[in-house]
């Protein structure tokens, strides 16, 4: 039986890079699971499948690829054989992805591809639903918190050294609305798990976020 880690919260809480510094410590493998549904937008977007139409989107459904490989400390995304790893996060699909992602098929599609992962190794997941839909068998959830206004702001701060150009008050925007539709939609909405951990990052460093992660996880392996 592989060990699982489920890692939920909200775009800007530290998910990905907490993630990646507990797994390498613990030696887990990682899965991104926004990044798949960020692929499954970037595609459509390319096609111009608007999240309306579920039958366009049906097949293209049918036919995506969406690969993560691993290259040196980094993990890359591939769509169809193509590197999308920066592609896929651009303000342009960070404003559309929540629409794509509260589809029902699309979320049909995923979640199994997710689910397979863990079959036969030991991962941390992270995303919306992993401990609620996904894994609710995890070993270990844990609910990442962190204010909308520390979350924007370590946004903003690595758009800047992207040189992706947006001001504080529209990534807080943006944000907000796709929290809304996270928390909102039908299907798997964002909600915390009723026996997930809540660690709230507003107010820590990384290194204390990845310590007090790491201290759950060795207690219930123990
Ligand atoms: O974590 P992220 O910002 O890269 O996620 C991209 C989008 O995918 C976001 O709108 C939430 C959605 N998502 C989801 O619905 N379920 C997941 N397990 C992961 C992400």
């Amino acid at each position: 039986m592989s060990f699982i880690v489920a890692i939920d919260g909200p775009a800007g809480s530290g998910k990905g890079t907490i993630t990646k510094l507990v797994a390498k410590d613990l030696g887990f493998i990682t899965v991104d699971t926004g990044a798949m549904y960020r692929a499954v937008a970037l595609e459509c977007i390319n096609q111009g499948v608007s999240y309306t139409d579920l039958d366009k989107i049906e097949k293209i459904l049918e036919n995506i690829k969406i690969e993560f490989k691993k290259s040196g400390e980094n993990q890359l995304v591939f769509l169809n054989g193509k590197n999308v790893s920066e592609a896929i996060r651009t303000p342009e699909i960070d404003d559309v992805v929540a629409k794509y992602s509260a589809i029902k098929i699309v979320r049909e599609k995923v979640t199994p591809i997710q689910r397979k992962m863990g079959e036969h190794q030991d991962i941390i997941m992270e995303g919306r639903d992993i401990g609620t839909v996904v894994f609710p068998n995890a070993n270990v959830k844990i609910f990442l918190e962190c204010s909308l206004e520390e979350r924007a702001r370590r946004r903003y701060k690595q758009n800047l050294q992207k040189g992706i150009d947006e001001t504080y008050e529209e990534v807080l925007e943006s944000m907000k609305e796709r929290h809304k539709l996270e928390v909102e939609r039908e299907i798997s909405p964002f909600v915390k798990a009723t026996d997930a951990i809540t660690v709230d990052s507003t107010n820590l460093t990384i290194p204390e976020v990845v310590e007090t992660i790491e201290k759950i996880i060795r207690d219930k392996m123990n």
